[in-house]
């Protein structure tokens, strides 16, 4: 995939350094967005990248803002070139049951996991159309397709997120530009090991693979998506969840 460009929002995170690795091992120039760039955490994980030579633009970028969004992308293509490939992986939980949980921590889980995939879609669409070409993921989640306890607002934003799949890959079908979902199931990252252990152990528990997901396990689904040879897949929704949710 030599000079394609791909943009991953929280390439920082437990998923996004995986799926960042994942893409400059097949070639792409990559670009990934921090929400605060001069802070030690970028830094160290930026360190770290140099270390294993894999060298990624960083932009600072907050997914909830259009203008944000828009200057990250702006940033990104005039330092690498047009973005070829879009992975939407920026996203938050707020758990809590419906009945103990807040205006607030509701609107930021929609702002960032649901919104915030329409603002780096809408930044990076109009350029993929002029040039006939692009892969958008949504990184969704299980929770999306099936619910959960204590996650209305995740669940929502997440299921939302599939919903621009599928209206998005029926409009730009005939661009080159196809528009995927992948929901991951539970997946041993930092967002994970927030849960209760004793919640987090019953979760595990009903795992058919008997164990969490690996953030590689889910960056090689997303890079085989990301690929030129994958346009005849668009507007479908990949499960990686340890046969968790069959459906
Ligand atoms: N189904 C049915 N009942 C349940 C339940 C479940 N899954 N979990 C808890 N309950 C019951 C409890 O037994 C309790 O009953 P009683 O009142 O009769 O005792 C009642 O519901 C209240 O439960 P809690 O005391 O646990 O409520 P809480 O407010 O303390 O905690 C919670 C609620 C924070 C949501 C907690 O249950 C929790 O953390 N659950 C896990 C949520 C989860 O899976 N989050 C995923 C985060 S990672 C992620 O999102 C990534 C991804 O995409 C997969
Ligand atoms: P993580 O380690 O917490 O990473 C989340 C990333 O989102 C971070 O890099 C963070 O950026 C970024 N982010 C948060 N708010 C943002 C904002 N306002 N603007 C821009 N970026 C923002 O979580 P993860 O487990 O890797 O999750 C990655 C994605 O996979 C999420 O969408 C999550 O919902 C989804 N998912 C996770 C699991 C799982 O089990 N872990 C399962 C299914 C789906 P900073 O680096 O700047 O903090």
């Amino acid at each position: 995939m030599k000079d394609r460009v791909a943009m991953v929002s929280g390439g920082a995170g437990g998923i996004g350094t995986e799926i960042v690795r994942s893409l400059h091992a097949q070639g792409y120039k990559v670009a990934s967005t921090c929400t605060v760039m001069e802070c030690a955490r970028v830094q160290q994980w930026k360190k770290e990248r140099e270390l294993e030579h894999v060298e990624v633009v960083m932009v600072e970028v907050d997914v909830r803002n259009y203008e944000s969004c828009l200057k990250g992308v702006e940033e990104v293509e005039s330092r690498l070139g047009p973005i070829d490939v879009l992975v939407n992986n920026a996203g938050i939980t707020k758990d809590g049951v419906m009945k103990k949980m807040s205006p607030e921590q509701w609107q930021s889980v929609i702002d960032v996991n649901l919104t915030g995939t329409w603002n780096m879609t809408k930044a990076v669409l109009d350029g993929m159309l002029e040039r006939q070409y692009g892969r958008i993921i949504n990184i969704s989640s299980v929770n999306g397709q099936k619910g959960q306890f204590g996650q209305v607002n995740y669940a929502a934003a997440k299921a939302g997120m599939h919903g621009i799949t599928m209206s998005l890959a029926q409009e730009v079908a005939r661009k080159g530009i196809t528009v995927n979902t992948v929901s991951p199931g539970y997946i041993g990252t930092d967002m994970v090991m927030a849960i209760d252990e004793e919640i987090r152990n019953k979760i595990i528990a009903t795992i058919p693979v008997g164990r969490l997901g690996k953030p590689e396990e889910i960056a090689r689904l997303v890079t085989f998506l990301a690929a030129e040879e994958s346009g005849f897949m668009t507007g479908a929704d990949f499960s990686i969840n340890g046969g968790m949710y069959t459906h």
